[in-house]
């Protein structure tokens, strides 16, 4: 976009983000090497003990990987929720979780195991599971072990596959899912282009990631943000919904600009941008171990502004996001969980966050949260 007055040059000046500690951290990375920085391991950390995080994950609808990453008849191993995990796709197309250590003898079911129709072949002595965790065939024997036949033999994972993630629901207690992933309309139609993905390991548990998009004063210091837009923040059930209102200035003038963040549950989220141009960001987060949390940023936008005259700013868009949050990943990479946090005037919400969040901890709620 090309200003085309003084008085715009100046409000793009003063919208522009200043340079912050964590931009001097991050220095020049960019490009390939930017990518590996997001997900390369932290050695030497301080354990997770040391760091006080939680004991416990939370319950929720977590993707474990994209759609289009799991081919007909491909078995790919995952580890989340500290756990070693199987994922693969019968001949029927259908998407299936099972932890991975095979209940015959232990082999790595995802690492050289193969999909036989819709059955997941151990790569040792080929007994073949389905998706419950039962075993249904064993090519050199004429009897299959009774205990080997129930479900749960293996344990196995209640499976959706939405918005072109392949979702699993965990529960500590391994209880049924106590609601349903959200869908959007934009995932799959053919006038929005096909999903843009980012990810990054941060080195923390999800509540603190979390707590970020509630935490106004940082946006100053850790994004370099010139001013704090207008928030609204409501809790409601599975819920969380902040909405900020922005003022953008551009050569076709002031423009209002609203920001949707959705939360549904603790693993799955949505951000809407409107006014400025339509972009739609899918959030999946799912723990890989207490201090290790696996983010994923996927972004559609209407095929008709990608080339347009809007394309610039959406792009913009897209670039200032993923910016941000390698700038929180420095942060949080390294924080210690303070529980509660020590809170002065000024500070967002973090104790209503920890309150929305404390419902999907099984141990502090045994009841049902409340249906999205
Ligand atoms: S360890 Fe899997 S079949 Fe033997
Ligand atoms: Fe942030």
């Amino acid at each position: 976009m090309t200003p085309t007055s003084d008085a715009q040059l100046k409000a793009e000046a003063e919208a522009k983000p200043q340079k912050t500690a964590t931009d001097a951290y991050l220095g020049e990375l960019t490009g390939e090497e930017l990518l590996i920085w997001r997900m390369a391991d932290l050695p030497n950390r301080p354990s997770a003990d040391e760091r006080n995080m939680q004991t416990e994950f939370m319950m929720g609808w977590y993707c474990v990987c994209y759609s289009h990453d799991l081919e007909v008849g491909q078995v790919r191993p995952a580890r989340y929720f500290a756990q070693d995990l199987a994922i693969w796709r019968g001949e029927d197309g259908e998407a299936r979780v099972i932890n991975a250590y095979c209940a015959h003898y232990g082999a790595n079911l995802a690492v050289g195991g193969k999909v036989h129709g819709n059955l997941l072949e151990c790569p040792f002595h080929a007994w073949r599971w389905n998706e419950k965790g039962a075993c249904e065939d064993i090519p050199y024997s004429r009897a299959i072990p009774p205990k080997a036949k129930r479900d749960n033999c293996i344990p196995s994972w209640p499976v959706r596959e939405v918005n072109g993630m392949v979702m699993v629901w965990y529960h500590p207690e391994k209880a049924a899912p106590q609601w349903e992933p959200a869908t959007f309309e934009e995932a799959g139609d053919d006038s929005w282009t096909d999903f843009r993905t980012y990810e990054w390991h941060v080195y923390s548990a999800m509540e603190n990631i979390a707590d970020n998009a509630v935490d106004v004063s940082h946006f100053k210091y850790v994004h370099g943000a010139k001013s704090v837009p207008d928030y609204e923040f409501k809790f409601d059930g599975i819920r969380r919904i902040i909405t900020s209102y922005l003022k953008m200035h551009t050569p076709r003038g002031e423009i209002d600009g609203v920001i949707e963040s959705v939360t549904v549950g603790p693993g799955q989220g949505y951000v809407r941008f409107s006014g400025i141009t339509d972009t739609v960001m899918m959030t999946g987060t799912c723990p890989v171990d207490r201090d290790i949390t696996h983010n994923r940023m996927a972004f559609t936008q209407p095929k008709a502004n990608v080339d347009g005259p809007t394309a610039g700013l959406t792009k913009a868009i897209v670039k200032d996001i993923t910016r941000q949050f390698d700038q929180d990943k420095v942060i949080l990479d390294r924080h210690v969980r303070k529980d509660p946090p020590m809170v002065c005037e000024g500070d967002g919400p973090f104790g209503r966050n920890r309150v929305y969040y404390k419902q999907f901890y099984a141990s502090h709620n045994k009841d049902k949260p409340e249906a999205a």
